[in-house]
Formats: structure tokens, sequence, C-alpha cells
């Protein structure tokens, strides 16, 4: 198949808005937890979580158009600055997809898809129980991307939480072990299987 941008642009809308959506390939997939600054917690799965930068350690997911459709993650991360990364397992990646249906903002995701909310070391915002890998985030800034109305959330590792065992000696997270998923476009869930650990680039030519 070769599509040029005039045929994508005429393809029809679902086909388009899904092959365009795949064509990176895989996505981590993470559940984003927020408290409002009335109390309520809210979930969300997000594909859109990025590394930004490890000194200072730094994440960045983009949140989609605002326009339309009241964004509670956003809102409860700008209003109260404090927000969990937790990685979707292969256990959970259901309920971690319903999390998507847009509940209103007094409905907490957590109760309506079956999971616990967890406050480590009295962090302000809930991690996901039944998630391994835990990642608690402080809002640093945001960028507009005026071309779709999207916004970049950069925020600054504060802690992290995650089992001994999925972690190698040299730091390195086996996400086959944490049993972590990945998703293509926004439906399909897939599994993780580690090839192998090849020599760091930048290490090899020091040596030369
Ligand atoms: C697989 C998948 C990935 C998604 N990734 C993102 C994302 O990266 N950014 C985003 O804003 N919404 C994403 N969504 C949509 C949100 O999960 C959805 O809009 C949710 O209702 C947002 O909740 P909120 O209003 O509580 O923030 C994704 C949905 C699915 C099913």
């Amino acid at each position: 198949m070769y599509l040029s941008k005039n045929d994508i642009e005429n393809l029809e809308f679902t086909f388009r808005i899904n092959i365009i959506n795949s064509i990176t390939g895989i996505k981590p997939a993470n559940l984003i937890g927020t408290i409002s600054d009335k109390g309520i917690t809210n979930l969300a799965i997000f594909s859109s979580v990025v590394h930004i930068g490890s000194n200072p350690a730094l994440i960045g997911m983009f949140s989609r158009p605002m326009k339309k459709v009241k964004r509670n993650t956003f809102s409860n991360i700008l209003k109260t600055q404090f927000y969990t990364i937790n990685h979707v397992n292969e256990n959970i990646y259901e309920g971690a997809h319903k999390t998507s249906i847009k509940y209103g903002k007094n409905i907490s995701e957590f109760k309506e898809c079956n999971f616990e909310e967890e406050y480590l070391n009295n962090f302000k915002a809930p991690f996901v129980r039944e998630s391994n890998i835990k990642i608690g985030m402080k809002y640093v800034e945001h960028k507009d991307i005026k071309i779709n109305n999207t916004v970049l959330i950069i925020g600054e590792v504060q802690n992290i939480t995650l089992p001994d065992s999925a972690v190698s000696s040299t730091g390195y997270i086996n996400l086959e072990n944490s049993k972590s998923t990945g998703i293509s476009g926004c439906n399909t869930y897939y599994a993780v299987k580690k090839i192998k650990d090849l020599s760091y680039i930048e290490n090899e030519l020091k040596k030369k």
C-alpha cells in the first residue's frame, strides 16, 4: 500500500484516524491519576507519555484538544500540581481502557473501572494499586500546540515505585517482567517481549 498526503486526506474518516494513530508504532500504556481541588479522584488512560530528559527527570504527555471537551486530567493537574503515571499491565488493560469513557467530573474512574486508590508516602495524587510501576509527578510547565489545540504537559519525577525484580543491576527496567503493555492506535493492546540488551553506542565510540 502506498498513500500520498492527498490519498491520506481523502481516506474514509475512521480509517484515516486509525492508520495515522498506529503508524508511529507501539506507544506506552499508562494511567494518569489526579485529584481535583474538591478531592474527587480521576483516572485516565494516556498513550502519549514520553521521556523528555533524565537530569532533571522530566516526562511529557499530550492532552487532547480542550475546545469542545473538558479535560479533567489537565485541569486537575493545573489546580493541584501533582499527578501519577501508572503502567498498564496485562492484568488490568481492560479496566484501564474503560477509563477513557467520558465520566462527569464528580465521578471517579477509580470506582467506575474497579481500581484502588493508593497514597504512597503521603503523595498528594492517587496511585493505582493494581499497577506494578508507578511514578509520582509534579507539574512544571505546559506548551500549547496551536495547530491542533493539543497541550504538551511537562512534569518532574518526584518518586518511582517498582518491584526490585523489574530493575537490572545497571538500572534498566525489564518491561516484560513487569508485564507492562503497549498500545497501537486507540484500541489495540500488545504484550511486551524483550529481544536482547545491546551495548550503548556512545560508550562503544569512547573505547575507539
Ligand atoms: C488507548 C487510549 C489512549 C489515549 N491516550 C490519550 C492521550 O495520550 N492524551 C489524551 O488527552 N487522551 C488520551 N486518550 C483519551 C482519554 O483517555 C479520554 O479522553 C479520557 O476520558 C480523559 O479523561 P479526563 O477528561 O478525565 O482527562 C486515550 C484513550 C485511549 C483509549
